[in-house]
């Protein structure tokens, strides 16, 4: 009923036709290989040369045939990279290698459920599958890949794309980490939290030096369990997200099940805390309800804390009764939310909160070389809210200070993903590089990388990148420098 890109891509495993699942068919079906590639053509305009280092990218994978409902969440991360130098392009993908991976690939089956459940919450080795899926940060010379339901951190050569362990912060980690801790560019710490389904606390927050040492670790006192997906920071800040859509604790340990609600009874709750302050020093801002799964960035502006994100404020399932088995599953992927302003003042107390646009957009990144200070542009994707699986259908460009827009609507048939900023070499502005997306054709079932110029991204690509291997559908992709693929060390010079 949904035509060609829902057919099975010539490299996604067999089993794949065992499922009647759009998660597991055309752009989204995992693929079967890992590729290497040392030079992938320019098939359309000019490769830049000033543009130097690798997009890494994380999405879900599927190693095994699912064991209940497949969920876009549950696939074994792969990680895909493409590296740029001189004028020319690299392309490498490889799984990682997480606890899960092994023990399923010894087994040949799947050991865990996904996100649809139902689980077994007495498991001593998790009631799901740590994938490490999600999420990539560059901290203290390593990639590191993260998973959103709060896993372990895995170091991944960044090169190699080869799985190196995992990181424990030289044994002082004695938590989870979820996925999106933001390093700060300006002193190199990791700030992170990390969440409890069914103890208090349940939330922790913490900060891991330059160096790669833990140096700060705190129960944050929440009401009880939440989910929120994003941290945030400023300068001097670190800001702790509370919102009233989570799930019930009750049924998933009573009947195994995650189902979350949305309570509009109850704020959004956002939780300002001075970098590595104590507990007693966390100061909560109440805003109206809703839910974010990312935040653009947050700023310091005199006594006032900034922050842009992407909020939903009618969280839910969306389902389509027509869509039977599948309607759950279907219904919780179609997300409708907009690009959204919360101030806090540190002085007063004082909040205010706006709507910057209307627009249905999601996975929003600034240049992420400028996380915690003010940012005038940020990269995002349209998703349109109907569409029947999730689809990246627009890069959209924003200027936060005039509210005003940019998009580039992709050909028909073709589907992006996160795209980072990149720097060119000498960057003289905010805005002075790259905007970079992993492309799949939906009846073609190829990818390509497609480079865009940051200024002017309703131009369309000033290069595309033909890739060995299609590239499924994925969550979040990370810009690493050539200096820090060097492993160079950060030196206020490295903007210049
Ligand atoms: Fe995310």
């Amino acid at each position: 009923m949904h035509g060609k890109a829902f057919s099975k891509p010539d490299d996604a495993p067999a089993w794949v036709l065992d499922f009647e699942n759009p998660y597991l068919r055309g752009i989204h079906a995992p693929t079967a290989t890992e590729t290497t590639s040392d030079a992938c053509p320019t098939i359309a305009g000019e490769l830049p040369t000033d543009l130097e280092g690798a997009l890494v990218r994380n999405g879900p994978n599927a190693n095994v045939p699912p064991s209940n409902l497949y969920h876009w969440f549950d696939g074994d991360g792969m990680v895909h990279g493409v590296y740029f130098r001189n004028g020319q392009a690299r392309y490498r993908s490889r799984w990682i290698r997480t606890r899960g991976l092994a023990a399923e690939a010894r087994a040949s089956e799947s050991l865990w459920p996904g996100v649809m459940g139902p689980f077994d919450t007495q498991r001593s080795d998790g009631y799901i599958k740590d994938t490490a899926n999600t999420d990539l940060v560059w901290h203290h010379g390593n990639l590191l890949a993260l998973w959103y339901l709060c896993g372990t951190p895995y170091r991944i050569d960044p090169l190699s794309l080869d799985t190196l362990g995992p990181e424990d912060f030289g044994g002082a980690l004695g938590s989870t980490v979820s996925a999106h801790p933001k390093v700060d560019p300006r002193t190199g710490e990791l700030v992170y939290f990390t969440l409890s389904d069914f103890e208090p606390p349940f939330m922790r927050y913490g900060v891991v030096s330059r160096e790669g040492e833990l140096v700060h670790e705190i129960p944050i006192d929440l009401p009880g369990p939440r989910a929120p997906h994003d941290i945030t920071i400023t300068e001097h800040h670190s800001i702790l997200h509370d919102f009233p859509f989570f799930h019930d604790t009750t049924v998933l340990r009573e009947h195994g099940y995650r189902v979350a609600r949305f309570h509009r009874d109850l704020p959004t709750r956002f939780g300002v805390i001075p970098r590595r302050g104590d507990a007693d020093r966390l100061r909560w801002f109440e805003f109206e309800p809703g839910y974010v799964l990312h935040m653009v960035n947050a700023w310091e502006d005199g006594d006032w804390i900034v922050m842009d994100g992407c909020l939903q404020p009618d969280p839910g399932i969306r389902r389509r009764k027509e869509e039977g088995e599948l309607a759950s599953m279907l219904g919780y992927l179609r997300i409708n939310s907009h690009l959204h302003r919360w101030r806090m003042n540190l002085r007063t107390g004082q909040t205010s909160e706006e709507a910057l646009d209307d627009l249905n957009v999601e996975f929003p990144l600034p240049d992420t070389e400028r996380y915690g200070e003010h940012t005038r542009f940020s990269y995002l994707h349209h998703l349109p809210a109907d569409a029947y699986t999730v689809d990246f259908r627009a890069l959209v460009k924003y200027d936060h200070e005039s509210g005003a827009s940019t998009r580039y609507d992709y050909p028909t048939g073709w589907f992006g993903g996160e795209a980072p900023f990149a720097p060119r070499r000498n960057s003289a502005s905010e805005d002075d590089g790259y905007v970079i997306s992993l492309m799949t054709h939906g009846e073609e079932l190829r990818s390509e990388c497609w480079i865009f110029d940051a200024r002017e991204i309703e131009r369309g690509p000033v290069a595309r990148i033909a890739l060995p291997q299609r590239v499924p559908s994925g969550f979040h992709a990370k810009w690493i420098t050539n200096a820090q693929l060097r492993n160079e060390p950060k030196s206020p010079s490295d903007r210049d």
